[in-house]
């Protein structure tokens, strides 16, 4: 099957399932290295829109909300994952690689939505999820049937336990959801058995890479999903298939961190590599530039670069400075090593700060106001791929004060689990400024959403041009026309005040584009020369007389 994309340098955008004419296609397929500037909006499936009233986003509600996202002006979309899967992990615990949940839909409903945004000139990304299964993967449930020394129990890790009648768990590794990474089994007879690692909640019991079928069927499940035109993966804890050998202790006691850079025997070891070699060959002989993006946390930038050499994978998000504060030191820092790191490979750095793990970005800044909105022209100024979070787009805060009866996340129902609050970044968006559940379906959602939400609604912040949706549209707008965001390595530091980042990129043959950022909660006057040029956006009011007021970002052209 083939897929063709719009060229999205014309204005007119066909509305959802009308394919744009043919002569339109040919510019933006041949597009090389497109995912190198790429904007890439997350769709977290169950919080997008939902269709069917049932009060659970679905494909066919995201399929109708398309024209939203060709409206903000991204480039393509990443679906959080939509498979067959019991949802002990929202998704993250996949019982079948080639189904979809009926909770969100059919196969066609899947083929119809990568359709619909190819002919809207958006790409499609889907997850990929290959450190672990549901529990409820026919290999497992067959593994956990045939016992100990099993073919099907080489697929996972099986281990007899320490102590006297191995009443112990096999090594001392904990899991991110907290507690111990290992579950006892129990033998078809009643008695208890091996124990299987699992890094996240029990129900996602981990593959064992070292098995050859383990490999093979995610080589499949990659064509299998390409065959059907996604353009590219995101790869779940891709720093986790390959273990240490012999699955030595960690040694240490304490609360791992989802989005953690700790050192560790089960995270981020050399052998993953070679699987990302092999994954490369399989998306280059498809045409179109498939990517592939990894979800790797490493101890530093240069051991995130190493995912990126020229023959594995495409991009890997850039958490060291998601976690960075508001700090101009700082974020200088950060955006310096992780350029220097990625220069070597000749890869884009892929800027993020939210995403369905994290605290919403304006909440995790401190709530302050214009704050998150600086932060976001910031990023969006910087050589490489950005990453944007659905709702981030609409402002949208942490929710906080969620009932305890209404969450779901895993971790949250561990006693010494990580923070629990990932529900909060997961609240349905509102799409209206009245009704049920503010437009995200016809029936409820399902976890409540602030009655405060219907003003920071699309439909409230369409036209309203100090509107934080506005901001992103023109923003995006900017960087489609002018060829120095986005694009190249670099950044010239400008000299400025403390507190203040402000830096010059300049394309090549085009004109000088200039950001400056204050992070400072007091206005400061610019250094003499820097404001200079024509302002294209200010991430909040500028008078243009050359003092910067607090939490303010503004992008000028020379
Ligand atoms: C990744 C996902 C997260 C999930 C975990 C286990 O970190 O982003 O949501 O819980 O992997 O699959």
């Amino acid at each position: 099957m083939t897929h063709h994309l719009a060229d999205r340098t014309q204005p007119a955008t066909p509305a959802a399932g009308q394919a744009a004419p043919a002569e339109a296609h040919s510019a933006r397929e041949l597009t090389p290295d497109w995912w190198r500037g790429a904007v890439i909006y997350q769709v977290y499936p169950r919080s997008f829109a939902d269709a069917d009233g049932d009060g659970m986003g679905d494909l066919p509600g995201i399929r109708a909300r398309l024209p939203h996202l060709a409206d903000l002006g991204v480039d393509a979309v990443w679906l959080s994952p939509f498979y067959a899967s019991p949802q002990a992990d929202a998704g993250y615990d996949v019982s079948d690689y080639r189904a979809i949940d009926p909770m969100f839909g059919t196969l066609d409903d899947a083929t119809a939505l990568i359709d619909d945004a190819h002919g809207l000139g958006l790409r499609v990304i889907v997850d990929l999820v290959p450190n672990h299964s549901s529990d409820q993967h026919v290999w497992f449930r067959q593994a956990l049937r045939e016992g100990p020394g099993s073919t099907m129990r080489s697929r996972y890790h099986f281990r007899p336990g320490k102590g006297e009648s191995g009443e112990l768990p096999p090594n001392d590794w904990e899991s991110i959801f907290g507690g111990p990474a290992w579950t006892r089994t129990t033998d078809p007879d009643g008695t208890p058995g091996e124990w299987y690692l699992h890094l996240f909640a029990p129900e996602q019991p981990d593959f064992d890479w070292n098995s050859p079928e383990v490999r093979e069927e995610f080589r499949s499940v990659l064509r299998f999903w390409l065959d059907r035109g996604v353009d590219g993966f995101r790869i779940d804890v891709a720093h986790g298939m390959v273990k240490a050998e012999g699955l030595p202790d960690m040694g240490r006691a304490g609360q791992l961190k989802l989005l953690g850079n700790q050192q560790l025997p089960f995270f981020d070891q050399d052998g993953v590599h070679e699987i990302y070699r092999d994954w490369r060959t399989i998306l280059d002989a498809y045409p179109g530039e498939r990517i592939g993006v990894a979800e790797a946390w490493t101890p530093s930038e240069d051991r995130t670069a190493l995912y990126l050499r020229p023959d594995e994978l495409h991009q890997a998000f850039n958490f060291h400075y998601l976690n960075t504060g508001w700090n101009a030191a700082e974020l200088r820092r950060v955006i310096d090593s992780s350029l220097d790191a990625m220069r070597p490979v000749g890869a884009p750095t892929t800027w993020v700060l939210s995403n369905h793990d994290v605290v919403r970005h304006r909440t995790r800044l401190g709530e302050v106001p214009g704050r998150d909105r600086a932060a976001s022209l910031l990023m969006l100024a910087l050589p490489g791929s950005a990453y944007v979070y659905q709702g981030e787009e609409l402002g949208l805060p942490e929710v906080t004060d969620l009932p305890d009866e209404v969450r779901q996340d895993p971790s949250f129902f561990k006693d010494n689990g990580q923070d629990g609050l990932r529900d909060g970044c997961r609240v349905p968006l509102p799409w209206t400024r009245e009704g049920t559940s503010l437009g995200f379906g016809t029936g409820g959602s399902w976890l409540p959403q602030p009655a405060s939400w219907g003003e920071l609604s699309v439909e409230a912040q369409t036209g309203d041009p100090s509107s934080t949706l506005e901001l992103y549209r023109s923003a995006l707008a900017v960087r489609r026309e002018h060829p120095a965001l986005g694009a190249g390595s670099g950044v010239e530091w400008l000299t400025a005040p403390e507190g203040v980042l402000a830096f010059r990129r300049t394309a090549e043959g085009g004109a000088a584009f200039v950001c400056a950022v204050n992070t400072n909660d007091v206005p400061v006057e610019l250094t003499a020369g820097l404001a200079e040029g024509t302002v294209l956006l200010s991430s909040g009011p500028y008078d243009g007389s050359g003092v910067l007021p607090a939490d303010t970002t503004v992008w000028w052209t020379a």
